[in-house]
């Protein structure tokens, strides 16, 4: 417990003194119990807009509330005010808030609140120290929360006549902490609060808009300030007249903007799940047959930063198979995609170039190159450096992976490697795959694919399938997807030159894999 019951700092010039708890429990704010929207006004001095307000009432109103949405219209800055409007109008009010990663709670909801607490019009009282992610007003009685996802146990012996929990992006919530959640909904006056992008479907958030006892609530780009004040529908973005319609300044440039749309509606097109959910604000059309579901990649983004990796890495080398394909090499170290580099218009002696100049540079200690298309002129250019430990991979190559009963489990080793990749990723496996965050090119080409499974092996849909509907290839994906590949075993004898002190090439790539 960082927070002291009662400890006030005097600044000398302080503009008002912080509250005393005395007088928050006096009533300070029990007027706002009512009407939140106007506590973010006068106390908090932030004007919200229309969905904004309408999520509050719901929440005033309704034990449970599910919000979906694109991307960035407030809902992490709406969550930071319903916390303090809850926590500052109820009485020994308990609020917990939590999101996917204790990144997202620490550096998402709680800078908010932090920055919500010390801008309020009013100086709030309570003790919130720089950095916390705990503000009590009195002890762990009343008091709001962030709780990392990790410990389902942290979410249990909650007693609160008031209590409240919010989880932001609940899309990538794991389901033991809903349950854990439902435990502590006892009390009479109890919110949850699910909010986010519909990444994911199946889970809690996903059935919150399906079963009844959820109030739910959506908001499309196209329902946001920027788009409305100016009348831009998606039929602009269809005929490309959505600029035109901009005559003046955007009236809230800090939320998503027609630009930012507008690019994803080109990068990504309408049908993408990435599309879907940060333009939409809907949930996937077909999600149960995506390879990797959008919130795992997600996740693999924001635990990018904090994960910690040494080793040498493994380059996966995706080569252009046409003019407007781009090649691609991606870095992996053990659990953490480093970076993925992106080529235009390279030919295959350029880009053999360039792979050795990154295989140098951080000592690559395996380098898969895909050998099925004009990979197999950059893996001949490959040859020719000894110091270079190519893994040639031939991805539409059978998979020998078989289960327990002999039957092949993957349709090829393109199959197989996919699947690897998505168990790196799953949040429930064993190797907590992190992902560069910030590259949208490498989560759209990662979202895309399909897979079939009926009852044989596990089939991914054909590159060419995936690129008909990405509108192009999925090349910084592939490269990732690579970095997956089992080293080839010796299909012909080595043949040694005489004299020649090597290492045959199968030996370098065996180490250390
Ligand atoms: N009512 C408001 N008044 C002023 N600034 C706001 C308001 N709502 C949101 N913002 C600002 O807009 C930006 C985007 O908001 P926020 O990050 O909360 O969106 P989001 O919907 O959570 O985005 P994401 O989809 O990325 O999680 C932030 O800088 C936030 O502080
Ligand atoms: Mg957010």
């Amino acid at each position: 417990m960082k927070a002291k019951k009662g400890k006030t700092k005097a600044k000398p010039q302080a503009k008002a003194p912080k509250l005393k708890q005395e007088e928050i429990e006096d009533g300070a704010f029990e007027e706002y119990q009512e009407d939140p929207v106007k506590m973010v006004r006068e106390v908090l001095g932030s004007a919200l807009w229309s969905h904004q307000k309408t999520l509050f009432e719901y929440v005033r109103d309704n034990p449970r509330v599910s919000w979906r949405s694109c991307h960035g219209i407030g809902k992490s800055f709406g969550v930071a005010r319903l916390v303090l409007w809850f926590l500052f109008s109820f009485e020994y009010s308990i609020v917990i808030t939590t999101s996917p990663t204790w990144r997202q709670v620490e550096k998402i909801v709680w800078k908010e609140i932090r920055s919500a607490y010390a801008n309020a019009k009013i100086p709030l009282g309570g003790n919130l120290a720089p950095k916390a992610t705990q503000l009590s007003i009195d002890g762990d009685e009343w008091t709001a929360m962030g709780l990392s996802t990790n410990m389902p146990d942290r979410f249990q012996g909650f007693h609160a006549e008031n209590l409240m929990v919010v989880v932001d992006e609940a899309a990538g919530v794991k389901e033991d902490i809903f349950e854990a959640v439902e435990g502590v909904l006892t009390s009479e006056h109890c919110r949850l609060v699910l909010i986010g992008n519909p990444t994911d479907i199946g889970g809690t958030f996903y059935r919150s808009f399906r079963e009844p006892g959820w109030k739910t609530g959506a908001t499309s780009a196209f329902d946001t300030p920027n788009f409305t004040h100016f009348g831009i529908t998606e039929e602009d973005f269809k005929n490309n007249t959505w600029k035109e319609k901009i005559t003046g300044p955007l009236p809230a440039p800090w939320l998503i903007t027609p630009a930012w749309a507008y690019d994803k509606w080109v990068r990504w097109g309408k049908h993408h799940p990435a599309y879907s959910a940060r333009v939409d604000g809907v949930f996937p059309e077909q999600g149960e047959y995506n390879v990797i579901p959008l919130s795992w990649i997600e996740r693999a983004q924001n635990i990018w930063e904090e994960t910690e990796v040494t080793g040498q890495p493994v380059l996966g080398v995706d080569v252009a198979r046409g003019g407007m394909d781009r090649s691609a090499i991606a870095i992996r170290v053990d659990n953490k995609v480093l970076k993925v580099l992106a080529f235009h218009g390279l030919d295959t002696q350029e880009l053999a170039g360039e792979v050795i100049r990154v295989c140098r540079e951080v000592d690559a200690r395996l380098v898969n190159v895909e050998i099925d298309g004009l990979g197999a002129g950059v893996a001949d250019e490959l040859k020719k450096h000894r110091d270079i430990p190519l893994n040639e991979v031939t991805v539409g190559s059978g998979s020998d992976v078989v289960d327990a009963k002999g039957n092949r489990v993957y349709g090829n080793l393109r199959a197989q490697m996919w699947w690897a990749l998505r168990n790196a990723l799953d949040p429930k496996g064993d190797m907590q795959l992190a992902l560069p965050p910030d590259d949208d090119e490498l989560l759209a080409d990662l979202a895309a694919p399909h897979y079939n499974y009926k009852s044989g092996p596990i089939q991914i849909e054909k590159k060419e399938d995936t690129k008909d509907r990405l509108g192009r290839s999925p090349d910084e994906g592939d490269a990732v997807m690579l970095t997956f590949a089992p080293i080839k075993k010796p299909q012909h004898r080595l043949v040694i030159p005489r004299g020649a002190p090597v290492t045959p090439a199968w030996m370098i790539q065996g180490y250390g894999h």
